[in-house]
């Protein structure tokens, strides 16, 4: 093909992959080039818009090493993270939601037994979390896993402890024959995203900020069931309607009912005040 236009580029460069073996490969790449396409002529990029768009990836790959994975970060910051979780975990209605796994996760998280603090001896104000996980028609899930992990009062998770040995604020709890499950631990703050990168700097250009409100993180598990990797955030904090990385869904925000009363207390043994979550979680049969 020797006379390439605007108006046949596209159906040329897709042409040049059609010996390519792997068919999924040839179907996403063909979508890809289309999509690229129609993007560059929709902007009408300019040569220098161009550079700055092949720089700035690069810089996004310089930025990457064993610890920081920036194009991660950039796919979470502009929601593709999200849309393919969402279009991967479509769930029925009143099951629990799916949302982002976040770079946080460790395996072989102690086991703690009911009622078992989480956060250890971290300082912070404590929080009960409580309620039982459910088949979708409401029939108990005995000794079914739930795997949590969250960051501590100023945001932090123990990975980004320097002066931490070993694990904090993650273990594994079993609901009981029931389907009940219950654990102490403290509450979590909200807290940005790495953002002294490219990615920072470009949600900075973009008049974003770089925080996800606070939650904290779950993989459910039971035999016969999909387990789920999920979050409950935080009624009323000042980020749920920005999360930088849209992880936010309505069905997973929680209320913490602060108490003060020191007979409530002494029930969990905890000092006042102190605060109660609520809630339950649905799996769908596997
Ligand atoms: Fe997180």
């Amino acid at each position: 093909m020797r006379n390439v236009t605007e108006a046949n580029l596209t159906e040329v460069v897709i042409g040049a992959m059609a010996a390519a073996k792997d068919a999924r490969l040839k179907e996403v790449l063909t979508s890809l080039v289309s999509h690229l396409h129609a993007f560059i002529r929709e902007v009408n990029l300019t040569e220098t818009e161009w550079l700055a768009g092949i720089q700035f990836l690069t810089t996004v790959g310089q930025k990457c090493d064993d610890k920081r994975q920036e194009f991660i970060l950039l796919s979470d910051t502009l929601g593709a993270t999200t849309m393919k979780d969402i279009i991967n975990n479509r769930k029925p209605p009143g099951v629990t939601e799916y949302t982002i796994l976040g770079p946080f996760h460790r395996a072989s998280a102690p086991e703690l037994p009911r009622l078992g603090n989480l956060a250890g001896d971290m300082a912070g104000e404590p929080v009960i979390v409580r309620g039982r996980v459910l088949g979708p028609d409401g029939s108990p899930i005995p000794n079914a896993a739930l795997d949590v992990w969250q960051s501590d009062a100023k945001g932090f998770y123990d990975l980004q402890m320097p002066d931490l040995d070993g694990m904090a604020l993650r273990g594994i709890f079993h609901t009981d024959a029931e389907g009940h499950y219950v654990f102490r631990t403290i509450k979590p703050s909200f807290y940005p995203i790495p953002d002294d990168g490219p990615v920072g700097k470009l949600l900075r250009a973009l008049g974003r900020h770089p925080y996800r409100p606070a939650h904290i993180h779950f993989i459910l598990s039971a035999p016969g069931y999909q387990s789920v990797t999920t979050e409950l955030f935080a009624e009323g904090d000042p980020y749920l309607e920005s999360d930088a990385v849209f992880g936010v869904r309505g069905s997973l925000v929680v209320a913490f009912v602060r108490h003060e009363s020191g007979g409530e207390a002494a029930r969990f043994n905890v000092p006042t005040p102190f605060y109660t979550v609520d809630y339950d979680f649905v799996l769908e049969p596997a």
